[in-house]
Order: C-alpha cells, then structure tokens, then sequence
C-alpha cells in the first residue's frame, strides 16, 4: 500500500545520517541491482540516442545521473565525452560495478542499436575493481561533477553539444528546473539540444498497482506535499505542457517530442475528483504518462 511506503520513507527522511546508513546498509547486505529496472534505463539511454542522432566526439552534460550510470556508460561507448552530474554523490564503486553488469548483461540488444563492435563494448565494460573506478571513469570520458547544483556549474559557456536528462525533471521543484533550463542555455554551444525523458505518472503507483497512474492529480498541493517528505519522493506533478512553456520561456525552441498517453488514465479521469489546480488542463495532458522533449538552444 502505498500510504505505508510513504510513511516509512518520510520517518527515514528525519533519522540524521539517511545516506550514510544506506550506505551502510549496502555494505553490510552488498549492493543489489534490479536488472529489469536496469534494462528499462538501459532501452531508454539508446532511445536518448537515436533521437539525437550521432553523439560521436560530442561534449554530453547528463543532469540527475543517480546511482549507477548506464546512460552516460551508453553515451561514451557512442563516442561521447559525458559530465556526471547530481546533486547527491549517490555513485560509488559497487554502483558503477552495477552499472557496467547491467551493460554487459544487455550486451547483444546495446551493440545491435548502436553499431558497436562486440570486442570494444566487451573491453570497455570488463569488470572493475573499486580501487580502480577513477581510472576507468576517465578511460569512458566521464567526468564525475556531484554533488553540484545544476543551476551553477563550473562549466565555460558554449562549451556543451547536448544537456540531457531520463526520470530526473518529475523530481524537481519547478523554479530549479527553471534555474537549470537556464544554465543548460549558458552551457549549450549555438545551436545545442536538450533532451529530456519525463515520467509524468504517479510514482506511488509504481509498487501500488490499486492506483493509476494519475492518481495524484486528486490531492491539492498542502496534502500532497505530506507525500513528499522525504525529498527522494518529491513529485512536481508538472503536466507535458507545462514542461514545454518552461522549455520556451528559457529560450528554447522544441524541435520534437513525443509522449504517451495511457488510455487506462484517460477513461478514469472522466469519473475522479481532481483537484482544481488539475482541471483547466487538456485530458490528454493529464493522462500522458510519458515523454520526450528536444530542444535547441535559441540562438543558432
Ligand atoms: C530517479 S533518479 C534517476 C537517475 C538516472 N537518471 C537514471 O535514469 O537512472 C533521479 C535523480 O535525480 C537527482 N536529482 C534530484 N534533484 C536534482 C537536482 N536539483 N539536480 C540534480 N539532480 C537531481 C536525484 O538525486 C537522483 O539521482
């Protein structure tokens, strides 16, 4: 039930020493990774790439990289130099190890889409020992910036071809994502992209499939917030449209996207009460649980 899930999470967000005692955790019981959520990260680095097109000697800044970094891993064997950038340094050696498993286990499907040879995916994804993650990092032409703030960052102007994110932009308030729209504009070269895959969907309906995907549109924002204590499970509840008025108001322009809507949603939303700052919204916007945007830098 997801209530509980909540209550927990929100306990662990008072306890002093969270990451530490995750951490902690993670040592004593080992790292364990979920290769089906991993495979899932993995489809949707490649899906980042073909919309680009060619990333080869491209200068790739990835906002929100996490815990294990399959995509930036997945730019680089495209031919990417990637900064790694978040504002937690969740990323240690167990979780890059983790991150160069899932590769290797979703090898055939990786080398089919983008055109690699199996020899150089195989030698620059071997295992690593944790005394030799650094070495390795920059061997990828990844370059490990968090904690940082993405509004902010040590970066020249001009100096970046693509700003990308996946399952980042649902987790931050919207002013920050308004600060890092703007300082993804400074970074981004004439003519850059931005890139940027959205889960809209409720996310306490991942574990809790007796809710739907919209089901947070029904709370106004002072009871939702109590659902966000622990800022892990912060949900900005921001709808594809309104993804798309920051984007422009920046001084993007969109050049293409792409979105799902859950029929399922659809349906259900004609019969839910939502809450009033929900109901002037198109359906469909409501009920897209999904989406891809790309945009380039105004100017250029
Ligand atoms: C769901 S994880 C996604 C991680 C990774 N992109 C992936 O697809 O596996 C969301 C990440 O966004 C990071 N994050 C949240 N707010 C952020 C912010 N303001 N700036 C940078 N990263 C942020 C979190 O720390 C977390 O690592």
């Amino acid at each position: 039930m997801w209530q509980i899930k909540c209550i927990k999470d929100s306990v662990k967000a008072v306890l002093p020493f969270q990451h530490q005692m995750r951490r902690l955790k993670d040592e004593m019981l080992g790292y364990t990774r979920e290769p089906d959520k991993d495979r899932s990260t993995i489809r949707d680095g490649m899906v980042l790439i073909e919309w680009i097109g060619s990333v080869a000697d491209a200068i790739v800044l990835e906002i929100g990289s996490g815990w294990q970094p399959m995509i930036p891993i997945l730019f680089s064997l495209a031919g990417a130099k990637v900064f790694l950038t978040d504002m937690y340094p969740l990323m240690r050696p167990e979780t890059f190890r983790a991150a160069l498993d899932a590769i290797r286990e979703n090898r055939d499907e990786i080398i089919a889409r983008i055109h690699l040879s199996p020899d150089a995916l195989d030698h620059a994804v071997r295992p690593c020992r944790d005394e030799e993650m650094e070495r390795r990092l920059a061997e990828l032409r990844l370059v490990y910036l968090a904690p940082c703030d993405c509004r902010s960052l040590a970066i020249e102007p001009g100096a970046i071809d693509v700003v990308m994110s996946r399952a980042v932009l649902e987790h931050i308030h919207p002013n920050v994502i308004e600060g890092i729209f703007r300082e993804a504009y400074r970074l981004l070269r004439p003519g850059g992209i931005t890139l940027h895959l959205v889960d809209h969907s409720d996310h306490w309906s991942h574990r809790d499939k007796r809710i739907n995907a919209v089901n947070f549109l029904r709370y106004p924002d002072w009871l939702f917030r109590l659902t966000c204590i622990n800022p892990q499970d912060y949900q900005n509840r921001l709808r594809h449209s309104q993804y798309r008025t920051l984007l422009e108001s920046t001084g993007f322009i969109i050049k293409s996207e792409e979105r799902s809507v859950d029929p399922q949603c659809l349906s259900s939303l004609s019969n839910m009460p939502i809450t009033p700052k929900f109901r002037y919204f198109e359906a469909e916007d409501l009920a897209t649980v999904n989406s891809i945007l790309l945009a380039k830098a105004g100017r250029g």
